[in-house]
């Protein structure tokens, strides 16, 4: 049975995306997330159980996202092929084929590309610089896909039925979609490092130029986006930033202080006016000190 839906401008639920059954039909205009990076040996080690719980988790966000995504609108994941244990899995063909599957149309794929020399874990081309030969050569990873589906086809009717006031205030701003590029389907935008001390650390976190420029390019102004992978919370930050809505959900429970300070929740902020409310579902776990643990076990994945 649905539960009550809340009118707080921004819901933080901990709990399993697998249910997002406090979620109204069609109540959410923009979907920006990144999926766990399957059992990632520096951020996930052994979280699915193998590869087919994880297609399972993407097929079944993709049938629900279906239900919650208003027509025509935007589902936005940001995710990448996974090297485990020296083979790789094609999580990102295998997200298109979970969305297409479920009957969204695959409108775009952006690559995102980060600075050189911002690699986060051990540099595997240096395996060539010990042993020019062929057969050596493995590449370090400076990008990542962002994949854009579209929940069937979209009227433009926002246009025409917002308010002067709102759609000044979703206006792109053409001189930056110029001058950073916009236009082109790579995006240039250095990545956030999990290094020790920073609020992301031990969470595979994307900067929030990449949240910015998909809910500024996806959604209008006041409208309700969703990430139900939150991690950092760094999606209902911009989104709270740039005067959108937010409903996350997050698994695990240890992320709750994380979230709260990047949202700063009950810090001082100029707008005093957001009203955030989070609450702890039954499937709610503890994973981030135990998953920690066996990353501090890894060694190299080259
Ligand atoms: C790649 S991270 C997201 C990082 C986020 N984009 C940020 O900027 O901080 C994926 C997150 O999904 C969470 N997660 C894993 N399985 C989940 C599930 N079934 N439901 C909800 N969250 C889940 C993980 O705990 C992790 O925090």
């Amino acid at each position: 049975m649905r539960k009550k839906i809340s009118d707080s401008d921004y819901r933080i639920y901990f709990g399993s995306a697998q249910h997002m059954d406090e979620i109204k039909d069609g109540e959410v205009s923009l979907v920006v997330s990144s999926p766990p990076y399957f059992n990632a040996p520096f951020d996930y080690p052994d979280l699915f159980k193998n590869y087919s719980e994880y297609l399972k988790l993407l097929e079944n966000l993709a049938k629900q996202l279906r239900r919650i995504v208003a027509e025509g609108r935007i589902v936005a994941i940001v995710t990448d092929d996974m090297l485990v244990k020296g083979a790789k899995f094609p999580i990102v063909a295998d997200t298109t084929r979970a969305f297409v599957d479920a009957d969204f149309k695959y409108r775009e794929r952006i690559t995102w590309l980060k600075p050189k020399g911002y690699v986060r874990i051990s540099r595997r081309s240096g395996v060539l610089l010990q042993h020019p030969y062929p057969m050596y050569y493995y590449p370090d990873n400076i990008q990542e896909s962002i994949l854009i589906f579209q929940n069937g086809d979209y009227t433009y009717k926002e246009r025409k039925v917002l308010s002067k006031k709102m759609l000044e205030k979703s206006r792109i701003d053409l001189k930056e979609y110029n001058s950073d590029d916009l236009y082109l389907n790579t995006w240039n935008v250095t990545n956030v490092l999990p290094l020790k001390g920073r609020l992301e650390e031990g969470i595979a976190a994307f900067p929030d130029e990449i949240a910015r420029r998909l809910i500024m390019l996806y959604s209008y102004y006041g409208e309700t986006v969703l990430d139900p992978f939150l991690g950092s919370g760094t999606t209902l930050k911009v989104a709270m930033e740039i005067g959108r809505k937010g409903i996350g959900y997050e698994l695990d429970l240890e992320l709750q202080s994380i979230i709260k300070k990047k949202l700063k929740v009950g810090q001082n902020r100029l707008d005093k006016n957001f009203n955030v409310e989070f609450v702890v579902k039954k499937d709610a776990k503890k994973l981030r000190t135990e998953l920690n643990k066996k990353v501090g076990m890894q060694k190299s994945v080259t």
